[in-house]
């Protein structure tokens, strides 16, 4: 069963505004519930057209559009990061949206490395190609001290990045790291002491964003968002991450201005024109009950624009 609950779907809603006849693109279609729900807002004369890099999360889309007799989505196993060449051939989309991250389906199968409850295998891809499934071990084995260090420290926000890195270097001159149990025993000693979930959490997520390449795949949507979306379209990012997000609210700001010049030049000479509107000038973050009845929601934030 591919269960994920959705994080702040009524605000998603709110914000997107999905209108009948509307083509809507939503990047992340993990357990369905934003395309079900986007879908049935507008209606049989329009169109969701959704993303995803997992077959799982595809096969379970299918089968759950079918119960609820939902015949509007458009199911695409593909990554969001090629949202320009899926825009040229479905778009300019009416809205969009991305629930970045991973899910709880994802977090909770045995079978791939997203968590570190059990030993499982080291996979922390979130598609099923084999190869892109090699990539977190490979990472392990072949990066260097200071490529993991960096790893840590920009994806995990991980205090200890750099003792981190050493451990697993100095460990895999023994041992090659294989599942997520050889990379908690490499992790010891900066796991003692703490509340298990902290370095563990910071490190598997570190080693998920790079393993999937997550914050080029955001840039490359972003980048495409004036040619993907029509004037008036809107765009929702909830994010979990503080890197992702600070991606999107550059963009955003960038995006929202016409001169984008360093502020010591005296005239403009980058000719940029703004191509969206910011609706949500702080982020909206989940109210407390959402965030008790799913803490799995807690660090979620919610950007929004219009496109000019
Ligand atoms: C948080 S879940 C989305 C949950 C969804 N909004 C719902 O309502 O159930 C994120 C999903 O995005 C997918 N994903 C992450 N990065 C992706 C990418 N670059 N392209 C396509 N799908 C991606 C993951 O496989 C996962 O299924």
């Amino acid at each position: 069963m591919y269960s994920h609950i959705p994080v702040m779907l009524p605000e998603v809603l709110k914000y997107l505004q999905p209108k009948k006849g509307e083509n809507i693109f939503d990047g992340t279609l993990g357990g369905a519930n934003y395309s079900l729900a986007i879908a049935k807002a507008v209606g049989p004369s329009g169109r969701v057209f959704s993303t995803d890099l997992d077959l799982l999360a595809i096969d379970n889309a299918k089968e759950r559009a079918k119960i609820e007799g939902v015949n509007n989505i458009s199911l695409i196993h593909d990554n969001f990061g090629k949202l320009a060449e899926i825009a040229e051939k479905h778009g300019p989309f009416d809205g969009a949206v991305f629930d970045l991250g991973l899910s709880s389906a994802q977090l909770d199968d045995q079978d791939r490395g997203f968590s570190f409850q059990g030993d499982r295998p080291l996979s922390m891809s979130f598609s099923q190609d084999s190869a892109e499934n090699e990539e977190t071990e490979n990472i392990l084995r072949y990066y260097s001290l200071h490529e993991l260090t960096d790893i840590f420290r920009l994806y995990g926000d991980e205090p200890k990045a750099y003792f981190a890195a050493k451990l697993i270097v100095e460990y895999r001159k023994k041992k090659v790291i294989k599942t997520t149990g050889d990379l908690l025993e490499a992790l010891a000693p900066i796991l003692k002491g703490h509340h298990r979930t902290n370095p563990a959490t910071r490190i598997f997520q570190a080693l998920r964003i790079a393993t999937n390449g997550e914050f080029k795949n955001l840039e490359n949507a972003l980048a495409a968002l004036p040619q993907a979306l029509k004037p008036g379209a809107r765009v929702i990012f909830v994010s979990f991450h503080s890197g992702e997000d600070r991606i999107v609210k550059n963009y955003f700001r960038q995006e929202s201005t016409d001169c984008i010049c360093p502020s010591s030049f005296l005239r403009c000479v980058c000719g940029h024109k703004k191509t969206l509107k910011i609706i949500t000038k702080k982020p909206l973050i989940p109210s407390e009950q959402e965030s008790e009845e799913n803490p799995r929601a807690r660090s979620s934030k919610l950007r929004a624009a219009i496109r000019v």
